[in-house]
């Protein structure tokens, strides 16, 4: 469970920002639910059969006896809130961010507590959402700077196909149990559908001689696979990949991942897909359901500060002991007059000469300084840090001017 310092959560913030401006163009609102929910929403939702409920919750019992768990990820609760709420039979454009709990094997990328930023489209048939949502993906990666990735997709049927091939491949394995690789075992027992995720050679060779998921997939379902991949391979690098169920109960429908080749083992920045099931299954009334999940530590990984247009930064300099309120009203008047730019006020008293350095050190564009000279006549000095950069002698009427231009 990382701590986090203003140096790492500098990309976080622009990142951040980057983001509540697509949501706000989409007209998707943010919606907060607790960290803490009840262990059986979870077993419920994500899926016993899950790693993520079957080794990774952080469970408790509270002084109520009743089992409490750390949320592993956001979808079950966003539903549990608007079942609660009674507003099932509404459509909602939702997104949320927080901090995420799973007893993980920590490694690059893997953390026990880590961050997601995830929409839910809550109220909209199987249709337009997929490609809105899709273009969301794609605005977010082009917005924050993000060209090498790969979507991959797949579509998992509706339930009656997921569960006719379940019982199609259990009766195929069954008698196959040697061939099929230890580990599987358990997999299959709990939810065959997940056999196909296997990272086991063995399992992947006996696999390929039994039923094939794709053949018990509708027409209409994989057709509409194929014009939503057909819509963005202009746009994207968007492929296909039958083996991907991903390790949630939930989905049926369309299933996607975003991968990039610089994060790894742990490659997929972020993932989601249709889940139209789960309000039902959570006692809720029918409610179409589809979203997805950024992993936050990891999109930052792959960003690098120049891909984000950083805000302007000026620091104010008063070297010498003259923090008095006449400097701090200059300070407030340009803060006011231009709240984009950064300004940074130096509150530790030094030379001129170390603080020229800190400004430097700290990517300022500019400064202002306010010496004794300048301090008496009402004037600031305004000096450009670029190479061969000028200084002038500002009244303090005219900085506020040149700052609210900048
Ligand atoms: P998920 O694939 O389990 O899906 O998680 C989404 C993203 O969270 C992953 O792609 C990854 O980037 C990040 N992530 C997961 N576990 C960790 C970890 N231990 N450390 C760091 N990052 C991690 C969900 O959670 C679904 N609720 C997504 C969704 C929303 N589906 C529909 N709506």
């Amino acid at each position: 469970m990382p701590d986090l310092f203003p140096e790492d959560l500098e990309k976080w913030h622009i990142f951040e920002s980057k983001l509540l401006s697509i949501f706000h163009s989409f007209d998707t609102h943010e919606i907060r639910t607790p960290l803490l929910e009840s262990t059986e929403l979870f077993s419920r939702s994500v899926g016993n059969s899950s790693d993520i409920v079957n080794k990774e919750l952080y469970s408790f019992l509270d002084r109520n006896k009743e089992s409490l768990s750390l949320r592993p990820e956001g979808s079950a609760s966003v539903i549990r809130a608007i079942i609660q709420r009674k507003q099932e039979q509404e459509k909602h454009k939702l997104w949320y961010q927080g901090p995420m709990f799973r007893y993980e094997r920590p490694q690059r990328g893997r953390f026990r507590q880590f961050h997601q930023v995830g929409v839910e489209y809550l109220g909209f048939e199987e249709g337009i959402a997929e490609y809105e949502l899709i273009s969301m993906v794609l605005q977010i990666n082009k917005l924050i700077g993000i060209s090498d990735y790969t979507i991959k997709i797949n579509h998992l049927g509706d339930e009656l196909a997921k569960e006719s091939f379940c019982n199609s491949l259990t009766s195929f394995l069954k008698p196959h149990m040697n061939e099929l690789h230890e580990k599987d075992h358990a997999r299959l027992k709990s939810n065959p559908l997940r056999v196909l995720d296997s990272k086991e050679e063995s399992t992947q060779a006996l696999l390929k001689k039994g039923p094939q998921f794709q053949d018990f997939i509708s027409d209409a379902s994989k057709s509409f696979l194929q014009n939503l991949v057909g819509a963005y391979t202009d746009h994207c690098d968007i492929q296909i990949d039958k083996s991907l169920v991903r390790g949630l109960d939930y989905y049926t429908g369309i299933v996607f991942e975003t991968v990039s080749k610089e994060l790894g083992a742990q490659d997929a920045f972020l993932g989601g897909g249709r889940y139209d099931n789960l309000s039902k299954q959570l006692g809720g009334k029918d409610m179409h359901a589809i979203g997805f999940a950024i992993g936050v530590e990891r999109i930052i990984e792959i960003l690098t500060l120049e891909h984000l247009k950083q805000p302007l930064k000026v620091g104010f300099i008063v070297p010498g002991e003259q923090i008095t309120k006449k400097t701090y009203k200059i300070a407030d008047d340009l803060r006011s007059a231009n709240n984009n730019i950064i300004l940074d006020t130096f509150l530790s008293e030094g030379s001129l000469k170390s603080q020229l350095r800190r400004a430097n050190k700290n990517n300022c564009s500019y400064v202002i300084i306010i010496g004794d000279d300048e301090f008496k006549n009402d004037q600031v000095i305004w000096k450009d840090l670029s190479e061969g950069g000028e200084q002038e002698l500002l009244t303090s009427k005219e900085v506020i001017e040149k700052y609210t231009n900048l």
